[in-house]
């Protein structure tokens, strides 16, 4: 039988963040000539950096269902109205109209969060694809929850240990800033409230991030005061510090990807009026945290 790490090809990787072991970038990379052995190499370095960046990418939406399912099984999205058609896996985010309609949600991740904490099982893994992108503005913003919970002091990752969050989808989309809608009672229906851990484990190797969001949250349980919301804003505050953060430039044909189960997110604004952007947005199934 053949051995694993023998039949691995070495991949050629720079670090996103120099100085952490934040990222990685792989060079020369071509997904859709990829062999087996060089996709699963792809999988390990992301399991190990949280984030992995491969520039220069020519994925139709038939490619890019081909590598996620390298990477695990696709997610559905939780609002269908801009899926591709014929590819309801792959979501559509864009300013552009068409024949007077919208194609994409239009500024979606904006704010710090992590993608679909409102569910027993968030997503493992987000992957943007760059169609079209404004030559200014629009950064994306990863945040490295595992160096911000080693920077913490013993006593307080302890203290923090203790702590459970409470996330309501209903809560998130009645009261967020871009794209905010009423739910339909079906939709109330499919996304009861779940309660989280604010430290996650990551299941690959036990290494343990800060994980907590914004959007979603309503309450700490483990506090006396579980509605005062102060401390995740202090933490929120401290693991998007410039220290912990990897800031994206977009070039078109990027796909970047992160790892939900120890990163925070987020969108930025962009000139609307002057520029479109569009991005083709794919989920990667999760797990239960812990
Ligand atoms: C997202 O949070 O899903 C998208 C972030 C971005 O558009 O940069």
């Amino acid at each position: 039988m053949a051995d694993p790490v023998a039949t691995q090809t070495a991949l050629r990787i720079a670090p996103l963040k120099p100085g952490s072991g934040f990222g990685a970038e792989i060079i020369g990379l071509d997904i859709a000539q990829a062999n087996d052995a060089t996709l699963d190499a792809v999988v390990d370095a992301f399991n190990r950096h949280g984030a992995l960046l491969m520039r220069g990418q020519k994925l139709d939406p038939a490619g890019l269902m081909r590598f996620i399912h390298r990477v695990g099984t696709p997610e559905g999205h939780t609002i269908q109205d801009f899926t591709l058609s014929g590819f309801p896996e792959i979501y559509v985010l864009s300013n552009r109209v068409e024949n007077g309609r919208p194609i994409g949600a239009h500024n979606d991740g904006v704010g710090w969060h992590t993608d679909y904490s409102y569910k027993e099982e968030p997503v493992m893994s987000t992957m943007l694809y760059a169609v079209e992108v404004p030559e200014e503005g629009s950064d994306t913003l990863l945040a490295d929850g595992v160096a911000a919970y080693n920077a913490l002091p013993p006593e307080r990752r302890a203290a923090l240990e203790k702590l459970r969050l409470h996330h309501s989808y209903r809560h998130f989309m009645e009261t967020r800033e871009h794209q905010r809608r009423t739910l339909t009672p079906e939709q109330i229906r499919d996304n009861p409230d779940v309660i989280h851990p604010l430290i996650r484990v990551h299941p690959t190797d036990g290494r343990r991030a800060l994980w907590p969001s914004t959007g979603t949250v309503t309450e700490i349980l483990g506090q006396d005061d579980p509605t005062d919301l102060s401390l995740l804003d202090e933490l929120v505050a401290f693991m998007t510090g410039e220290e912990f953060v990897y800031r994206h430039k977009w070039q078109v044909g990027d796909l970047l990807m992160w790892d939900n189960r120890c990163t925070l997110h987020t969108g930025t604004l962009f000139d609307d009026k002057k520029y479109i952007r569009t991005m083709h947005r794919l989920w990667v199934k999760g797990d239960r945290p812990y």
